[in-house]
């Protein structure tokens, strides 16, 4: 049976879009092929979604004319995948790929499909991630606007010119653990302060929550934001004094430029 979506690797990324494509509506179960040679793994799919289609390999018979394929495998399969769906004739190729520019993508393939390269990050498990997405040569506004809608279904969508990939790398590709790592710095400090573990993990972790839906909701900019927080003299402003002092913040920005270095020789 033909599929109107391929997902080439049933890992964390592929099952987190295969997920947020089902429950949002945008296609069905059966229109979905799912390619993973591990059975473990098909098998879990098979239990989660008993009209999906599974295999370890597709077939010209899983490839119609609309046919699309998402590749979701690590860097280093990511070229054989994509020779492999675009061999099969499908009309043109997703991938969520870190490190590997269209080009690389597009040099597999038979002739001059549409390649969208895409950066999301990892709370696209649960619905909140934001996906950068990039054109390679012969993408066209469609393509885009199709690669957008299908990822809308597990976050934010941003479009950018592929050149600004390893940045986006740097930024959101890896900011989750950022920020995780700030979650545990806080817990440490909490239980340091004299507070039990599991409050401290608690506080914690709806601190950030509550503080990153505020930075979403709230018109006021996160310096705006910051000040509300900060009465003069008080324990805020000592706080943030004594993290300015370790120079937190070119910490940070020391880490995304490094983040993105790494991406772009990891690219090459
Ligand atoms: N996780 C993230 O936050 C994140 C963020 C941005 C981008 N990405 C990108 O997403 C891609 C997948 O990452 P992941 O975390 O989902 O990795 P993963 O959990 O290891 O998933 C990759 C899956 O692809 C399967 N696979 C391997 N070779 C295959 C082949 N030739 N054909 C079909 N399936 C094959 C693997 O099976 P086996 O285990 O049997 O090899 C595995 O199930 C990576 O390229 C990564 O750069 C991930």
């Amino acid at each position: 049976m033909t599929a109107e979506l391929i997902i080439v690797g049933g890992g964390r990324m592929g099952t987190a879009l295969l997920e947020g494509i089902i429950a949002s509506g945008k296609l069905g179960a059966a229109q979905i092929l799912v390619v993973e040679p591990d059975p473990e793994r098909r098998a879990m799919l098979r239990l989660a979604h008993d009209e999906l289609q599974l295999v370890d390999s597709p077939e010209l018979g899983h490839v119609g004319p609309s046919t699309s394929a998402l590749i979701a495998v690590k860097p280093e399969v990511a070229e054989a995948a994509t020779r492999l769906a675009g061999g099969l004739g499908v009309r043109r190729i997703l991938s969520v790929v870190a490190g590997i520019s269209a080009a690389r993508l597009e040099g597999t393939l038979p002739g001059p499909l549409p390649v969208v390269r895409a950066m999301p990050n990892t709370p696209a498990l649960v619905g909140a991630g934001v996906t950068v997405i990039s054109g390679g040569s012969h993408v066209t506004k469609d393509d885009l606007d199709w690669a957008e809608d299908l990822l809308r279904a597990v976050g934010t969508v941003v479009r950018l010119p592929e050149k600004h990939l390893d940045a986006v790398t740097g930024l959101s590709g890896s900011g989750p653990a950022y920020v995780f790592m700030m979650a545990e710095a806080l817990i440490e400090a909490g239980v340091t302060a004299g507070l039990p573990r599991e409050i401290a993990r608690v506080l914690a972790t709806e601190t950030i929550l509550g503080a990153g839906r505020l930075l979403v909701e709230s018109d006021e900019s996160p310096e705006e934001l910051r000040a509300m927080v900060t009465s003069p003299g008080g324990t805020t402003a000592a706080a943030l004094r004594s993290l300015e002092a370790r120079s937190v913040r070119s910490a940070y920005i020391e880490a995304v430029l490094t983040a993105a270095e790494r991406s772009r020789s990891l690219g090459r």
